[in-house]
């Protein structure tokens, strides 16, 4: 008797009487226990956005309840309720049963095929025209909501439904894919936030990680930052006591929006302009597939041409060979294992825009100001990373690394993630020479060691000079007017550790000398010799200036000459004739003087802190005049 449930052709004919029932029953979006819905009726949302009935998928003859868009003419399907028990044949009835639990009923074969299981009792079913299914304690559905079909997502993610978790019911609201385009059955990808401290969206096929979108408490107010998809859809995140969880809506509210994860496991933003067109499809690049570059890279699609997989600053690819051929899988290793980053003299380095590390062991710290996430890093040894949501003065979340930095990438302007300043702890090496690179914007490293030696009895002859006259307050703006052509100042009390009496290696009758950087250099130098690899000295913007064979001569001619006996040291007038002719046998050199078996661990005297555009600013303490 009731024609809230229609078949679509049915519907012409009864036009004029739906409009009688309206007004003395319940509306047409809704479902009461006297009144079941069989294959070719249709329930329609108020304001007929959705349709909710039987349907078959692609070119499936098998029958499935569904909500699907009623105004447009591709068949949309947004939710199924039997997605793994479908119908052979159309004798499925979907209605209320007596204990107020949705059911549908196979009438060939006497079965329930799928019911809701709620325990309290409901008294309608009713379709929201958002997408959403609810059944309502109450005639009119003023009670509350006993169940809704948002809170069991299929494979689409419409405006305003939630994708997270929640803390208390452990209720978890995630996306499965279909397993073909003609069969809803639960697929093998998902799309999921992962509760950890910081949470994160997770793509996974079965338990594998395929790719990651770290969600963001604010959006950036950083318009680089922004993405191109915020100008369509405003996405907002919640993390509160109970829940977790992140949802959208469209800018303008007439623009037809969906989110969906195909069967080949991509998360699809489609928008409806007359036909779907995909504004966004995720993962969009190489660099989103998960861990691309393994621990400790970076990856960073503007590269492609090159190799997309870098290593994080401080950092170098675990096996050469293999990153040469482009497998990245086994990730960088620190560059200087030996190189204490505890209260050795490290800091950060700005990695710009970043997509963060994988947060699933992160810490979350809240209500931090910039400069206290810092230490609080800094303060932990074994902290290797940390990001920081505040700006300026401000407090506010604060995430550190103690582990494999992972799927580390450089931010793209496409989908709902936010890029984000990460601070990579490095060690004062790294810190000294990032410092030096930026002041000079030129890479200028040095090829030979025979140079290097001279330079350094330059600077240190300098610098004594310079400390005599008045003693030493460096301060950031100063390092623009110093003149030296390879190592600054800073970067020379970065590699003395801040002049530390432990690093200062004598003292002649004009001052101190310190060991510095230069005598890391030495150091490499010969470890790389050793290795049969002193080829990696030679500054990549330098390579193919010189023929190979001559730079790894001048090398071992430097060697030769700060071997650690001076008795091997070759004369100076046999060192010119060995820079002038090629052919002329070379000894091998022997371990050179200065050299560092391993750093030993101190208390940090300096600070560095970081908020220059890409380097760290490095604060030095006074060395008074001696
Ligand atoms: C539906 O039909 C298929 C074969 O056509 C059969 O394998 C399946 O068991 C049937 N399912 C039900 C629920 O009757
Ligand atoms: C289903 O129930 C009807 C009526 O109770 C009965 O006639 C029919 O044989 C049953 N069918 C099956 C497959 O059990
Ligand atoms: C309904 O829920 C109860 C308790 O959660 C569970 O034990 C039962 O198996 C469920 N029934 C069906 C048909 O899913
Ligand atoms: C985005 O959504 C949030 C939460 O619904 C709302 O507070 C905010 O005003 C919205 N912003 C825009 C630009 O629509
Ligand atoms: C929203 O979209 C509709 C249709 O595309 C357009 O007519 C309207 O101007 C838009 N409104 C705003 C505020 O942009
Ligand atoms: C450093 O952080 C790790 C990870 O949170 C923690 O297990 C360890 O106890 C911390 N160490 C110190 C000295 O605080």
């Amino acid at each position: 008797m009731h024609m809230e449930m229609m078949n679509p052709k049915k519907w012409v004919f009864n036009l004029l009487l739906p409009f009688l029932f309206i007004r003395f029953c319940t509306s047409i979006d809704t479902l009461t226990p006297t009144q079941f819905i069989k294959d070719g009726d249709v329930l329609l949302s108020s304001g007929e956005t959705f349709a909710l009935g039987f349907f078959s998928p692609g070119i499936s003859s098998r029958r499935y309840v569904g909500i699907w868009y009623y105004k447009i003419s591709e068949q949309t399907v947004v939710w199924v309720a039997n997605r793994d028990r479908p119908i052979n044949g159309t004798s499925g009835v979907l209605s209320l049963n007596r204990d107020g639990n949705l059911v549908i009923y196979d009438n060939t074969r006497n079965s329930t095929v799928w019911l809701t299981n709620v325990s309290t009792v409901s008294y309608s079913a009713r379709l929201l025209d958002s997408g959403n299914l609810v059944l309502c304690q109450g005639d009119s559905g003023s009670g509350g909501v006993v169940w809704q079909s948002f809170d069991h997502p299929t494979n689409t993610l419409l405006p305003n439904m939630k994708n997270g978790f929640d803390r208390r019911t452990g209720l978890q609201w995630f996306l499965t894919s279909w397993k073909s385009r003609d069969d809803p059955g639960t697929g093998e990808y998902s799309y999921r936030v992962e509760p950890n401290e910081f949470p994160q969206s997770i793509g996974f096929k079965g338990s594998t990680r395929l790719w990651r979108i770290p969600l963001l408490l604010k959006p950036s107010r950083n318009d680089e930052a922004k993405t191109t998809a915020s100008s369509i859809l405003n996405a907002t995140y919640v993390n509160n006591r109970d829940q977790v969880y992140a949802f959208y809506t469209p800018i303008n509210a007439s623009t037809l929006l969906t989110m969906f994860l195909d069967e080949f496991g991509s998360l699809k933003l489609l928008t409806w302009v007359g036909k779907w067109v995909e504004f966004y499809s995720f993962p969009g690049d190489q660099c989103a597939a998960y861990g691309r570059c393994g621990a400790y890279g970076y990856c960073d699609s503007n590269n492609r041409q090159d190799f997309e997989c870098t290593c994080l600053p401080g950092y170098e690819p675990s096996s050469a060979e293999k990153w040469y051929l482009r497998d990245a899988s086994g990730g960088c290793i620190k560059e200087r294992k030996a190189l204490s980053m505890c209260g050795n003299g490290e800091g950060f380095v700005k990695v710009e825009n970043a997509i963060i590390p994988d947060t699933s062991k992160a810490r979350l710290l809240m209500s931090l100001s910039m400069n206290d996430c810092k230490d609080e890093c800094l303060r932990n040894c074994s902290c290797l990373a940390y990001a920081s949501e505040a700006e300026g003065g401000e407090r506010a979340n604060c995430i550190t690394w103690y582990e494999n930095l992972m799927d580390v990438r450089k931010f793209v302007r496409r989908f709902p993630e936010g890029g984000q300043d990460l601070y990579v702890r490095v060690d004062a090496v790294e810190l000294a020479q990032r410092r030096g690179i930026k002041q000079k914007k030129v890479v200028v490293v040095v090829t030979s060691i025979v140079l290097t030696s001279l330079l350094f009895i330059i600077l240190v002859g300098w610098l004594v000079m310079k400390k005599r006259r008045r003693g030493i307050d460096i301060q950031d703006s100063d390092e623009e007017n110093m003149e030296l052509p390879i190592y600054d100042m800073v970067t020379i009390v970065g590699a003395t550790n801040n002049f530390s009496n432990k690093n200062k290696i004598g003292q002649g009758g004009f001052g101190s000398v310190y060991k510095v950087i230069l005598l890391f250099l030495t150091q490499s130098a010969w470890n790389l010799w050793i290795d049969g690899k002193a080829f990696e000295l030679i500054d990549p913007v330098m390579e193919g200036s010189f023929p190979m064979s001559k730079v790894l001569r001048c090398i071992q001619i430097g060697l030769l000459c700060v071997q650690k006996c001076p008795e091997d040291r070759p004369t100076m007038s046999s060192v010119v004739l060995m820079l002038v002719s090629d052919i002329l046998a070379l000894p091998q050199p022997k371990q050179p003087g200065f050299y560092i078996e391993r750093s030993s661990k101190e208390k940090h005297e300096h600070s560095v802190a970081q908020s220059s555009p890409s380097i760290n600013e490095v604060t030095m303490t006074h060395l008074e005049a001696r």
